[in-house]
């Protein structure tokens, strides 16, 4: 069985979605840890609530190198095989992406390459597409950037605000999260270049 190790800042929906379908026999792995960089982090709470084993890491005033060895310390200890960023809100260095290559995934709330970084939802409003989504991608050393793994649509409505987009996007990133992690589980990803094939 692999070790998943989850990485959050913040709400940690994906994290539950992600723990509840790991207790469902939907994704074929254990959660060995769950890492927080802030200590108020909700997703904290609700995986310790979990019976999970869950560490905040504070990030608040460290160099990216000493915040980044701790954090692959963390990893290491537990064993884990994947990393999945949900909503880890610092941008990992080349030493940790280095320790596990091609084993961290990222969620990010549009259609990547467009609208990278913070806001996403906002900057596809603000900016007027039709069309925006979500991507679940291999982290590389920039932001957002890694070889992309799956993707979902969404429309943007005429009387959409960021909340309302926000959430029709979070239902697919629940979908799509799940999905990419079984896909990365069962070895099927091929990474040429930028192209990630997925075998049948
Ligand atoms: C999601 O929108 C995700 O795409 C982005 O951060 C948000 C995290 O939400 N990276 P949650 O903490 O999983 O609820």
């Amino acid at each position: 069985m692999k070790n998943l190790g989850i990485l959050l800042s913040g709400r940690g929906s994906n994290f539950e979605v992600i723990a509840r379908n790991v207790q469902a026999g939907r994704i074929p792995a254990r959660i060995a840890i769950v890492i927080a960089n802030r200590e108020e982090a909700p997703g904290l709470a609700r995986a310790r609530e979990m019976g999970l084993k869950a560490l905040c890491i504070p990030s608040r005033g460290k160099d990216r190198d000493a915040f980044d060895q701790e954090l692959a310390g963390a990893l290491r200890a537990s064993e884990v095989d994947l990393v999945c960023l949900a909503g880890f809100m610092r941008v990992l260095g080349p030493t940790l992406i280095r320790d596990f290559p091609g084993r961290i995934l990222n969620i990010h709330p549009a259609l990547l390459p467009a609208f990278p970084g913070a806001n996403a939802q906002k900057q596809a409003l603000e900016y007027g597409v039709k069309f925006t989504g979500c991507t679940v991608h291999i982290v590389d050393e920039g932001v957002d950037t890694g070889p992309i793994v799956c993707q979902a649509v969404v429309p943007v409505l005429d009387e959409d605000a960021v909340e309302t987009l926000s959430a029709r996007i979070l239902a697919e990133e629940h979908r799509i999260y799940t999905e990419a992690i079984c896909l990365m589980l069962e070895d099927r990803i091929e990474i040429a270049g930028r192209r990630v094939r997925i075998r049948p």
